[in-house]
């Protein structure tokens, strides 16, 4: 059985959805659930479940990365994490804590990979003109939202949309990729989830 760590920032919608599907004949189950925000909703959703919690607060750290994921490290060592799953964690990871991770760390994206990358993902969609959008399941590398992609899931842009109905409508389509993918990864299936 493999044991998946989840960092979040927020609500941890995308959290909830792998949890709840770590069940059964799921090959993983939650080991750990910490985020960089203690006022983050989805630690309660997390302690709730009967996962183990930590936070890791960045501010303290001031601009030094480093110290900030030298404690993040230390919250995995206990953890034992076989892999980690990053779901709305918004802080930015470097090379020295992402290439110890590499093959065994995934992120979702709210938007089609490698169409745009970083933030207001939503609103670039629409101002481009695209007839579809949606999320990505990729494997982390020291790149901001590069690494190979596990798993694609579309929907179309429909008139009318602004980026909160956009937003709301892939959010959907998250909480059912990021589930199904990690089944598959966690399984040692690569193969791209396509929905
Ligand atoms: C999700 O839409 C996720 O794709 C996005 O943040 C949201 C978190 O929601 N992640 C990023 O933008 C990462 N760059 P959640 O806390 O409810 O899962």
């Amino acid at each position: 059985m493999k044991r998946v760590a989840i960092f979040i920032s927020g609500g941890g919608s995308n959290m909830v959805s792998l949890v709840d599907d770590m069940t059964g004949d799921h090959p993983a189950r939650p080991c750990l659930v910490l985020s960089n925000n203690a006022d983050a909703g989805g630690l309660a959703k997390a302690a709730a479940r009967g996962i183990p919690t930590a936070v890791v607060d960045h501010r303290p750290f001031g601009g030094d990365r480093e110290a900030f994921q030298a404690a993040l490290r230390a919250e995995l060592d206990k953890a034992a994490p076989d892999i980690l799953c990053l779901a709305g964690f918004m802080r930015v990871l470097t090379a020295s804590f992402v290439t110890p991770w590499r093959g065994r760390m995934l992120n979702i994206h709210p938007s089609l990979l490698p169409k745009y990358r970083g933030l207001h993902t939503h609103a670039r969609a629409l101002e481009a003109g695209d007839a579809e959008h949606g999320c990505t399941v990729h494997e982390v590398t020291p790149e901001l939202d590069e690494g190979p992609i596990l798993g694609q899931a579309r929907i179309a842009v429909n008139p009318g949309d602004t980026p909160d109905s956009l937003a709301a409508r892939v959010l959907v389509q998250e909480h059912r990729l990021y589930p199904a993918v990690l089944r598959r990864f966690a399984a040692g299936d690569r193969t791209p989830v396509a929905l």
